[in-house]
């Protein structure tokens, strides 16, 4: 089968020490560190701290975690008046990039990742109709995120888990969001409007918009004894599945299996995760079935799909998945941005065109 190429891949845009993925071997390494060591081990704080400010002792990670809670708590003191309208919008990525857009010419990461973590979740409890939760500025920022979309702290497995999360998902060398945001960054604009453009980027199925389309999914499979029969009917119609493929990873993305056992973990902790026995059947339903289909190009599980089995066992709701993966991902958005900056060089690429010669009257007169 010929591979569909949108002319960039392999294409080096820039160098960086944040993250690197290497899709054969099925590897991803953050901040100097494999993204298995790192879930569940080190807090997001302390990823953020070593993204952002390439400090990586534990003493930093307090410094992160201090200077997050603060944040939180200014961006709820100082922008609840002004997202007014922006929470009231029906689609949660369309809500944060209207909420972060009004963050105005702020340079701070701190800033603006506490506070897309506020309003993610400000936006999560207005969409389901109950008053808006504070943050403490004295928790972690994951079970802090936990609490203003719960109303409740939540306990150490649940909080742990969406750390491990956090952690996941963080960066992901030059995937489009991050891409989006260094190329807006590159112009010289602020960082608010490259974290505003990256928002957009994320906000397609594509990309960050897949997780709530595998719980669906898993939804209308119903039980795994169905999981074949309703590949095999989506694949015929022509649909893709969501949460199965790469454009890098010719294996299973490593990150599926970071969350699998993360949410393995939360069952051992008596922790129900109702889809995890079906989204077993169903990816491996799904593999075989796009094996079948395409020999050639692997399509294994990403990220996405134990990303949905994951948030959903963290009572996160379907609608507030993606905002949940631009809480993490603007940490690494905001590292990429100041990397960008130190090289001060424009990103311009260029196109071939293929139009045809517009012919305009009087054309060939003497
Ligand atoms: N389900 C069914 N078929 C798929 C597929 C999927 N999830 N992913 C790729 N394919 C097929 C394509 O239809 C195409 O077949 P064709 O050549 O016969 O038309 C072939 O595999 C190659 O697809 P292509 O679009 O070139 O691959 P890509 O590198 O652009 O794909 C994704 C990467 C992520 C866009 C793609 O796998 C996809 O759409 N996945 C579902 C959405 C998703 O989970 N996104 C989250 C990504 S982290």
């Amino acid at each position: 089968m010929a591979e569909r190429s949108s002319g960039l891949e392999g294409v080096v845009v820039a160098e960086t020490r944040l993250s690197d993925v290497d899709g054969e071997a099925g590897r991803l390494v953050i901040a100097g560190r494999d993204v298995e060591d790192l879930a569940g081990r080190v807090s997001f704080e302390a990823v953020a701290g070593a993204l952002i400010e390439g400090q990586r002792s534990p003493a930093f990670a307090e410094t992160m975690r201090r200077a997050l809670g603060e944040a939180r708590g200014r961006a709820w003191a100082a922008l609840l008046p002004l997202w007014r309208d922006a929470l009231g919008l029906g689609d949660g990525m369309a809500a944060l990039r209207a909420g972060v857009a009004l963050l105005e010419r702020d340079d701070d990461p701190m800033d603006i990742v506490g506070a897309i973590a506020v309003f993610a979740a400000a936006w999560a409890r207005r969409a389901r109709g109950l008053p808006l939760v504070a943050p403490d500025p004295a928790a972690g920022h994951a079970a802090d995120y936990l609490r203003m979309i719960t109303g409740q702290a939540p306990d150490s497995a649940v909080a742990r888990a969406l750390d491990a999360y956090l952690v996941t998902v963080v960066d992901h060398g030059m995937n489009a969001s991050t891409f989006t945001a260094r190329v807006i960054a590159s112009t010289g604009s602020d960082m608010v409007s490259a974290i505003t453009g990256a928002i957009g980027a994320l906000k397609g199925p594509l990309h960050g918009g897949a997780p709530g389309e595998v719980l669906g999914m898993l939804d209308a499979v119903g039980t795994p004894d169905r999981a074949d029969a309703w590949i095999a009917a989506e694949l015929a119609a022509g649909r893709r599945i969501m949460g199965m493929g790469h454009r890098i990873y010719r294996v299973r993305d490593p990150r599926a299996a970071v969350l699998e056992r993360e949410v393995t973990g939360l069952q051992r902790a008596g922790i129900e995760a109702a889809h995890l026995d079906l989204a077993r059947a169903v990816e491996a339903a799904a593999e075989r079935r796009l094996a079948e289909r395409h020999p050639d190009r692997p399509l294994r599980a990403n990220v996405e799909f134990y990303t949905a089995v994951l948030l959903h066992a963290l009572r996160i709701s379907r609608a507030a998945f993606s905002p949940t993966f631009a809480v993490a991902r603007a940490a690494g958005w905001c590292a990429h941005v100041r990397e960008q900056r130190a090289t001060g060089r424009l990103i311009r690429p260029s196109s071939k065109y293929v139009g045809a010669r517009w012919a305009i009257a009087g054309d060939g007169a003497a």
